[in-house]
């Protein structure tokens, strides 16, 4: 059955409840379960637990998130205000330490509280409430975008591969990798996509397996270590995937297992390309090198699967959630702007590459 999938909410504010309601990303594919977060714990929790997860979808989280802590907040004094909604958007920011979007978000938020000064504690509500729904507008706005400058990149028929998950449910709307894969689909471009199941949480299997087979598209679930074996047998002829940062030279933080992608591309000459919102495009980081990449419990390698243990006990794991991919193994940066293959100099005002 082909399900309107774009018309599914990842995440969405409750006006009268007071709350950021959320499909709980951990359930899917076998459960849509909503869950209304109220408290900034549980909205923490939620990302830090990929109930909502993907760097834009959390950047929308928090800004949603920081909004209610707003209403929270039980004081006219803008001076106390502005420090206690400091102090959650701090909270907020520990989350996750590896998508921009993230901290962007909340930055965007302070900065409407930081330049309200001498107006009203509800007055200043309204605005957060507006920027936050703006933040997620935008975020819709954006990866149908990235989409559209992405189809001048692909031809009716090709074999695309993904990894992790980039799309509908990791955004407000169309994803960012994935965004090709629904415009093309509406067009009838008869994509063959091949989804990477993504160890260790499974984001391929779990959600972008989901979400483009219900939207009725020809998608091939593959275990990651299977990705040479489908662009030596000449089944794919791009990549598409998504990314959490980019540093200033054009180095790239995604999923755990991207640059293993990119550089199986490099191998294979296939075009291999990460779609992102400019506001992913990190200055203050010089290099992939100086990026944080959040480090997660063993547990997710050793006991995820089986209803018992899958590894000895107390024995080490290494599971880093991301890695970086060398600017010289990506074929363009896809953003709202344009496709850019020059990551000499990024500007700030133009917001492109030159
Ligand atoms: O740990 P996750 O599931 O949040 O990781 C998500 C990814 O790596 C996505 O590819 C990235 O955030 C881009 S989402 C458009």
């Amino acid at each position: 059955m082909t399900t309107n999938i774009l018309d599914m909410e990842t995440l969405a504010l409750d006006e009268e409840e007071h709350a950021l309601v959320i499909i709980d990303q951990t359930k899917l594919p076998n459960k849509a379960e909503y869950l209304r977060l109220k408290t900034q714990g549980e909205i923490w929790t939620a990302i830090r637990e990929l109930q909502v997860r993907g760097a834009p979808a959390i950047g929308d989280a928090a800004a949603i998130g920081i909004y209610l802590a707003a209403l929270e907040i039980d004081t006219d004094d803008y001076g106390e205000f502005a420090r206690q909604f400091h102090e959650a958007a701090d909270y907020l920011n520990s989350s996750r330490p590896t998508a921009v979007n993230l901290s962007w978000a909340l930055n965007r938020m302070e900065k409407i509280v930081q330049e309200a000064k001498g107006k009203s504690v509800p007055e200043i509500r309204t605005l957060l409430r507006d920027e936050a729904l703006r933040i997620k507008q935008e975020d819709i706005d954006i990866c149908k975008k990235i989409g559209e400058h992405a189809l001048t990149l692909v031809k009716p028929g090709m074999g695309l591969l993904t990894h992790c998950n980039a799309g509908q449910l990791a955004t407000a709307k169309y994803g960012t990798a994935t965004a090709v894969m629904y415009l093309g689909h509406q067009k009838g471009y008869n994509f063959k996509i091949y989804a990477d199941e993504t160890r260790p949480l499974l984001q391929g299997a779990r959600l972008t397996a989901y979400e483009l087979s219900a939207a009725g598209m020809d998608v091939t679930l593959i275990c990651d270590n299977m990705a040479s074996t489908v662009m030596k047998n000449g089944w794919i002829h791009a990549v598409f995937v998504g990314c959490d940062r980019v540093a200033a030279n054009g180095d790239v933080a995604n999923k755990i297992g991207t640059s293993g992608v990119a550089i199986l591309a490099k191998h294979y000459d296939i075009p291999f390309y990460v779609c992102a919102p400019s506001s992913t495009i990190d200055l203050s980081t010089p290099t992939g090198a100086d990026i944080h990449i959040e480090q997660r419990a063993p547990e997710e390698v050793t006991d995820m699967w089986y209803k018992e243990r899958m590894a000895p006990e107390g024995i080490n794991v290494y599971n880093p959630a991301f890695d970086v991919t060398d600017h010289e193994l990506i074929t363009a940066i896809v953003t709202e702007n344009g496709v850019f293959n020059n990551f000499t100099v990024f500007s700030a005002e133009t917001k492109t590459f030159i």
